[in-house]
């Protein structure tokens, strides 16, 4: 059975590129066949993937991103890249200005991408979806390729905000015949224990929509941001506060398993 989860928030900078690659990395490690689909323009996750070079020089029989929003009978063939950690991958250029002008494509094409990617999934345990941080089409694409989504999300202040704009777009899909999408967890990231205000903004959250708030929260620690920026597992990260890190994140991830069905040796 193929799991296809969207990391989605219409917020910069809360963790989606971060939570995409350590689910892939650890999946990987665990024996699961992985595919990362790269919708988001800046193309940071297919960089951390594949390297930098290799985005920079993308053979041209490679499906990106951006390729899969033609229609099926339009792709011959879908050809992924192959990137580190057995991780597979259907990349976006550094600033892919194709894929953002996907934004203004004709409503209908946003189908595209999930009837493309089903002709591959079947090679995948896990296909994980990196989101853009917008509300736009490209979003949409990338929830409809998705049956299951894990929304990562900071708190600012007393208040966890953005949280509803992700909420009625999946509604609206819903209306539109994806009807079994959902919401499957949303997790906190970058939390500060530390902060009365972030422990506030947290117990409201739970009071508003319960159980969705993963039990995991992750903190703000230097070696999720060093292992982001060397595109490595966190447990390849030795400096600092590693350990409380890696146990932290990898919690995450076996509680994101657990909510979207993976199953895994452990
Ligand atoms: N728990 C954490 N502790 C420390 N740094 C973190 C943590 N989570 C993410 N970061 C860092 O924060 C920055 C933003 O994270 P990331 O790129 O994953 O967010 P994003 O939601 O994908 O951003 P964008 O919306 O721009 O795609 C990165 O430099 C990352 O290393
Ligand atoms: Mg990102």
């Amino acid at each position: 059975m193929t799991v296809r989860v969207a990391i989605s928030n219409q917020k910069g900078g809360v963790g989606k590129s971060t939570i995409t690659l350590q689910t892939a990395y650890y999946a990987s490690e665990k024996g699961l066949k992985v595919l990362v689909v790269d919708m988001d323009g800046q193309g940071n996750t297919s960089t951390k993937i594949a390297g930098r070079e290799a985005i920079e020089n993308i053979p041209t029989n490679t499906t990106l991103s951006v390729d899969m929003f033609k229609p099926e009978n339009q792709i011959e063939e879908i050809t992924v890249l192959k990137g580190s950690y057995g991780i597979d991958l259907i990349p976006a250029r550094i600033n892919d200005d194709l894929l953002y002008a996907q934004e203004a494509a004709p409503i209908e094409t946003i189908v595209n991408p999930s009837a493309n990617l089903e002709r591959i999934a079947d090679n995948y345990d896990l296909i994980i979806i990196d989101c853009p941080p917008s509300l736009g089409r490209l979003l949409s694409a990338g929830l409809i390729m998705a049956d299951k989504i894990i929304m990562p999300i900071q708190v600012s202040g007393f208040a966890v905000d953005g949280v509803g704009g992700l909420f009625k777009v999946v509604e609206q899909l819903q209306d539109i015949g994806k009807e079994d999408l959902e919401v499957a967890g949303i997790l906190i990231n970058s939390f500060n224990a530390r902060s009365k205000q972030h422990h506030q903004a947290v117990k409201a959250l739970r009071e508003k929509v319960g159980d969705l708030v993963m039990d995991t929260i992750i903190a703000n620690r230097s070696p999720i941001d060093q292992a982001t920026n060397q595109a490595k597992p966190i447990w390849e990260i030795r400096t600092g506060a590693a350990r409380l890190a890696r146990a932290e994140l990898t919690d995450a991830i076996k509680e994101i398993f657990k909510r979207i069905g993976i199953k895994y040796e452990q």
